[in-house]
């Protein structure tokens, strides 16, 4: 017999009949004449209660060898529950342990800190908390492409080893297959790339952008959804040196196409969780944060707030004695600015463009003043930054006039400048960093907790 999902049985109207479950034990409790175990499955944050009787053959051996953590199948026909608590629940026929798990199985019945749970990652998802987390997680990535399909956009597969640095910012992992204990010179004494395995210094990506930009000037309008890596010794519950970014690029688009597009894209995934994950988002703001759901809809349902960044730091300047890091004109918005914004000003999400040059990348488009660009961030309560985003350069001298500012390697940018030279066309994108859309959607306080296996300074394990 196949089995069903706890979470098919829940939602059904009326009782699903005989069926098969498989999980695992949540917790068990025996009365005189039978036992209740209530298992989870993975599917729904609710469990399962499972009415086995002492009429079961070799009740006491196999019931009672039910313990916190076992993994089960279960025969049996459901029915209405009589007791408080759930709508149905299973009269056990048969129950067959598959995996018996010992009395230190870490996960007992009581509450655990989350700092605890990512020491034991092999195991948290099987805890509310995570398992929710997960399944949103997994809900809103086919989100994110059904979203970009119907908007006509293709996704490509930017690379993950390049040898360009998008941002600039020099927060690479180096990948070589050189012996670090005894790596090939040149002759000034830096390392010789020239002998390893590509042939020159590459890195993990940090942004498939620059490449995503070659397809949008091909096919028009594409995505790019994939890890992102950064060496940046940021240890804050916002930062994590392996995170999922996702990042459209549209030929012909200029910055107001651009916020759109976010806006109608976050937007998007606001009304599909609501749509399609109502029980584990539920769970959330019960459990977790008292505020997701009204925010969630929030999102869904109203436009966000659009801004210069010069009029932010008037407002901003005006709260200046508040701020740990002062601002002024030319000033990069700290965290604590930008949530100052979102959370206390407009209390919804809010744009913010055209940013000073100075501050923002390399690529990114100058504004006709002189000394802005194009570029803007979405900002959100409880988060702060979300999305990055810009119109490109698409002027080869601006371009590259920039790049012998920047004191950038012209020839290392040859393709990139390349695209400039032969159908330039103006075209914008962003990026939008997948666990900080995951914060926002969940409640969850800290960035390494809503990604199966956070790589962080001094952690990659599992
Ligand atoms: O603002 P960023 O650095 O922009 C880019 O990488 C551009 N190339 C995007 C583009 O225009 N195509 O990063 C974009 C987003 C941020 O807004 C943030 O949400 C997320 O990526 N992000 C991180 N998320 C987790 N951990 C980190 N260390 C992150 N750094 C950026
Ligand atoms: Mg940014």
């Amino acid at each position: 017999m196949k089995t069903i999902p706890v979470a098919t049985i829940l939602a059904s109207e009326t009782p699903a009949g005989r069926v098969m479950v498989a999980g695992w034990v949540r917790t068990r409790r025996d009365a005189k004449d039978f036992s209740f175990i209530e298992i989870n499955d993975g599917t729904s944050v609710a469990n399962l209660q499972i009415i086995a009787a002492n009429a079961l053959p070799d009740y006491a051996e196999t019931v009672h060898s039910l313990t916190t953590g076992s993994s089960v199948t279960i025969e049996g026909d459901v029915r209405i529950s009589e007791g408080k608590g759930q709508k149905f629940e299973l009269i056990a026929t048969s129950i067959t342990p598959l995996g018996i798990a010992p009395p230190d199985y870490p996960l007992q019945k009581k509450r655990h800190t989350f700092e605890y749970l990512r020491e034991i990652a092999h195991l948290r998802p099987r805890t509310n908390s995570i398992g929710a987390v997960m399944r949103l997680r997994s809900g809103l990535s086919f989100a994110v492409h059904s979203f970009f399909r119907e908007q006509g956009f293709y996704y490509v597969h930017t690379p993950i080893i390049t040898t360009s640095d998008c941002e600039g910012a020099g927060e690479m992992f180096h990948v070589t297959t050189l012996d670090i204990n005894n790596p090939p010179r040149t002759e000034e004494g830096g390392i010789d790339y020239s002998n390893d395995f590509f042939g020159k210094e590459a890195n993990l990506t940090v942004s498939g952008q620059l490449e995503g930009e070659i397809y949008a000037l091909a096919l028009g309008k594409i995505y790019t959804f994939g890890p992102t890596f950064r060496a940046e010794n940021s240890n804050t519950p916002r930062h994590l040196a392996e995170f999922w970014m996702i990042e459209p690029e549209a030929a012909f688009y200029r910055l107001p196409e651009d916020m759109e597009l976010a806006e109608a894209f976050v937007r998007y995934l606001a009304a599909f969780a609501l749509e399609h994950h109502q029980a584990d988002l539920s769970f959330f703001n019960e459990r977790i944060d008292k505020e997701v759901l009204c925010r969630i809809e929030g999102i869904a349902s109203s436009s966000f707030e659009r801004i210069t960044y010069t009029e932010a730091i008037d407002i901003l300047k005006r709260n200046n004695e508040n701020f740990t890091f002062k601002v002024d004109w030319g000033s990069d918005l700290q965290s604590e600015h930008e949530r100052y914004l979102t959370e206390t000003v407009f209390k919804k999400p809010v744009i913010v463009h055209d940013y000073p040059a100075e501050i923002k990348a390399f690529y990114m488009r100058r504004n006709d003043d002189e000394r802005t660009v194009a570029a803007m961030d979405v900002l959100v309560p409880g988060i702060g930054e979300l999305i990055g985003g810009s119109e490109r350069e698409e002027r080869h001298d601006v371009l590259l006039e920039r790049i012998h500012t920047l004191g950038l390697d012209e020839k290392a940018y040859w393709w990139y400048l390349d695209l400039r030279k032969f159908g330039t066309t103006p075209h914008a994108g962003f990026g939008l960093g997948f666990e900080r859309l995951l914060l926002l959607m969940t409640g969850m306080q800290n960035i390494r907790d809503v990604i199966p296996f956070p790589r962080y300074p001094g952690n990659a394990a599992f």
